[in-house]
């Protein structure tokens, strides 16, 4: 076939309505995530609140959707009630997941008023590690109930009259993993799980509730662990979570490009467990999924062992993202479109230092990483119905991957703007990979920009110094007669933006 590839883009070929929170991220008391992060009263950009300003902006350029705190791992072992009230009362503790210690300086209304300055929603997680259904209800208390109770009254009376009202609600985290606080059996998690979400529910009947599902595709109990949870949960939750992250430790790009296809089996897999889960109930409901931590994380695992124990906010997993970890990361975005009908929630893990996109320099500016392009691209761009193309590519095996196609792609149609996005990754490591994609059933749409992200080194990395791995809008695409032309160069990232001709 030659290195060419062909999409045929129709309106009425739908997989679903996107869910813009699959465009969302997590912020963990890990790290310089919040401290340092977010937050660093100290700083020159600091507002008032100690909120570092560049650090929004660049969230609100991002447009995060929604954003998941507490944690993580650090959820298991957290009272919430040490994050409210007046700051100098607040304690100071030990994280036992982190080997930090934790000042709660910021706590669950500060958080609320950042994500609230930035235009996020928060996911919030409670503690099903060493707290259980009582700290859980009481916290949907504190944060949704309107007044006249006792934690509805304390949130008033720290100042926060109005409730956050907080729709999504992460039932624990990783409860499988033996490194949790906490760790629990499938069935001592699904009976906890159960019983905390029907109460949280009796508190505040309008939220939606995710539940633990395994924390990587390779964990042994994977499977059976989200069969024996949705079992017991079924009728109290909304989702079912999904984490994973990859790394290219061997080296072997055609290989690290294609995890992607191990994410999407990943997926489909779950998919079934919660349709079986379905049947057996003889259920009317889908679970969906929530893919609530997703990303490359692997650079800073050697740093972080050098890290003195119990320091406050010290540099912890702090990934610095090469071009070759953005293309994964596109790979990985064009993943979760392809399953917009079932993923309605999904996490890039996370935000801000900790493997992240976005990194700040103490007393210095905020910087982009290289993944920070492909995820501000998809949430800003990706908005809409995910389209179902009709995709031929050219294909190689790797060295765990068959039939791994050289272009990746998904397409996203806003009917109300009249826009049509192509996202499109070149797998290929050597070749430009000459795409045509038919969309004459989109009368009168001409190609508004072409932008690529591509970089002759795929170990290029971003820095406070500069951002070397930044995409261009000299992509080549064209259309003539309905049908769009364009040369994705060599390992590149590729959006293809198109509107109707009257738009610009
Ligand atoms: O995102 C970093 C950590 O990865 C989270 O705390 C945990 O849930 C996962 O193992």
């Amino acid at each position: 076939m030659g290195n060419k590839a062909k999409m045929v883009l129709e309106k009425d070929y739908k997989i679903s309505e996107i869910d813009n929170r699959i465009y969302g991220s997590f912020i963990e008391h890990l790290g310089r995530a919040v401290y340092g992060g977010i937050y660093d009263p100290g700083h020159p950009q600091a507002d008032e609140n100690g909120f570092r300003q560049d650090v929004m902006e660049m969230v609100k350029e991002i447009q995060v959707p929604i954003i998941r705190y507490p944690g993580g791992n650090f959820v298991s072992g957290y009272n919430w009630e040490d994050g409210v009230g007046p700051i100098e009362n607040r304690p100071r503790r030990l994280d036992l997941a982190w080997r930090t210690t934790e000042t709660n300086e910021i706590g669950t209304n500060e958080f609320m008023k950042w994500a609230k300055l930035v235009n996020a929603d928060v996911n919030m997680a409670v503690n099903l590690g060493t707290r259980g259904i009582d700290a859980a209800r009481s916290l949907v208390e504190y944060c949704n109930h309107p007044g006249g109770s006792y934690y509805s009254d304390l949130r008033v009376s720290h100042g926060y009259k109005e409730p956050h009202k907080i729709k999504t609600w992460c039932l624990g985290n990783e409860m499988d993993g033996p490194w949790q606080i906490g760790h629990k059996t499938a069935e001592e998690y699904g009976r906890i799980a159960s019983e905390a979400a029907k109460v949280m529910k009796w508190v505040d009947p309008t939220i939606e509730l995710v539940a633990c599902g395994s924390s990587g595709r390779g964990m042994p109990t994977f499977a059976e662990w989200e069969a024996t949870v949705l079992d017991h949960t079924y009728d109290h939750v909304e989702f079912i979570s999904l984490h994973q992250y990859y790394g290219n430790r061997d080296n072997d790009i055609s290989n690290y490009l294609a995890m992607s296809l191990e994410m999407d089996d990943f997926i489909t897999s779950v998919i079934s467990i919660a349709d079986y889960i379905k049947a057996k109930k003889r259920g009317k409901k889908n679970i969906n999924l929530s893919f609530d931590e997703w990303n490359v994380w692997y650079h800073s695992n050697e740093a972080d062992k050098k890290i003195e124990p119990w320091s406050i906010a010290p540099p912890q997993l702090e990934d610095h993202y090469n071009f070759e970890d953005a293309l994964l990361v596109g790979c990985m975005l064009i993943t979760l479109l392809k399953h917009a009908d079932r993923i309605k929630i999904a996490c890039l893990a996370q935000l801000i230092n900790v493997i992240a996109p976005i990194m700040t320099e103490e007393n210095g500016p905020a910087w982009k990483q290289t993944i920070f392009y492909p995820y501000m691209h998809a949430s800003v761009f990706g908005r809409g119905v995910s389209l179902n193309p009709i995709v031929s590519s050219p294909k190689y095996d790797s060295k765990d991957f068959t039939d791994v196609p050289y272009l990746e792609s998904a397409a996203v149609y806003n009917e109300e703007n009249e826009q049509l996005t192509i996202f499109a990754v070149n797998r290929h490591l050597k070749e430009g990979l000459e795409l045509e994609c038919d969309i004459r059933n989109f009368d009168g749409y001409e190609v508004v920009e072409h932008i690529v992200l591509e970089n002759d080194d795929l170990k290029q990395t971003n820095s406070a110094k500069g951002t070397p791995v930044a995409p261009h809008s000299k992509g080549n695409a064209m259309i003539k007669d309905g049908l769009v032309s364009a040369v994705l160069p060599k390992l590149s990232w590729n959006v293809i933006r198109l509107a109707k001709r009257k738009l610009f």
